[in-house]
């Protein structure tokens, strides 16, 4: 990775972030199965399924976008009873908005404006939580798992999507080509805004490393921190637990 790329990875001011977000909002889900050849959806289905959800439960999902974990969620069987997402970027919201219209889901899932690291949820009041390629983009993912251990119920699950890097060789050279090569191209190509397809494999690259994710994790309170590779690496989904209170 060049210089410039470790800057542009790290640079995670929030108004930054929002303001990316927000500019690419109409071509984000187009994108999003295009540039992953639709593993996406299964990501976020193996995402749904290890919260073990019984039914009827009221799930947050962070950093929610344009809704497809909430969405995922809410419509898995037995799926939540009611989701609430929340992003900071509102035209994410509004283009996830229309979704949910179209879909029935209005009355099930609400989508709230706020900020990761600090949750507009009372303390306890979740029965399982969600992020989504969202807590690689957060200034600081200690403050946000501080924050959802703290709404989540004692007991509740925490599931986690996010990139990763192969490691089998051949596959990361090939998928770093593809990564750092491809997808900024055909993502500034579609988005018309190159520096949002630039900034994902920056910030992919300066991301921490499964174990150090698992440690932050552990060391929030979290406990059966585990991280599984998906699709040989690309993408990790951590799960966690809340413990319940002795
Ligand atoms: C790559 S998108 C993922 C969206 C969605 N979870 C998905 O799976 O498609 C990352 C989202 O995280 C949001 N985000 C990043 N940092 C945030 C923060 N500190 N608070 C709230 N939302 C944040 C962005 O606005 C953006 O919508």
């Amino acid at each position: 990775m060049t210089r410039d790329q470790g800057t542009l990875g790290r640079d995670k001011q929030p108004e930054r972030i929002a303001g990316m977000f927000d500019a690419i909002a109409p071509r984000y889900d187009l994108l999003n199965h295009l540039l992953s050849g639709g593993l996406d959806l299964r990501w976020r289905r193996k995402a749904v399924r290890s919260l073990a959800l019984r039914g009827g439960e009221l799930v947050l999902d962070l950093c929610t976008g344009t809704a497809d974990l909430a969405i995922a969620s809410a419509t898995a069987a037995p799926g939540a009873a009611a989701v609430v997402g929340v992003d900071f970027a509102g035209e994410m919201l509004r283009v996830g908005q229309a979704k949910l219209a179209q879909r029935g889901l209005a009355g099930r899932i609400r989508l709230v404006q706020g900020d990761a690291m600090r949750i507009p949820l009372a303390s306890a009041s979740v029965d399982a939580a969600t992020v989504a390629f969202g807590i690689r983009n957060v200034e600081r993912p200690e403050a946000a798992f501080a924050d959802v251990f703290r709404v989540l119920r004692p007991g509740g699950r925490f599931s986690i999507l996010e990139f990763g890097v192969p490691r089998v060789p051949g596959v990361r050279q090939a998928y770093l080509a593809y990564f750092r090569h491809v997808l900024p191209r055909v993502g500034s190509l579609i988005s018309g805004h190159a520096s949002a397809y630039a900034y994902l494999p920056a910030s992919v690259g300066t991301f921490p490393e499964p174990a150090q994710v698992m440690a932050s994790l552990a060391a929030t309170g979290f406990s059966q921190v585990r991280a599984a590779s998906l699709s040989l690496g690309i993408v990790y989904l951590y799960s966690a637990l809340k413990p319940e209170q002795r």
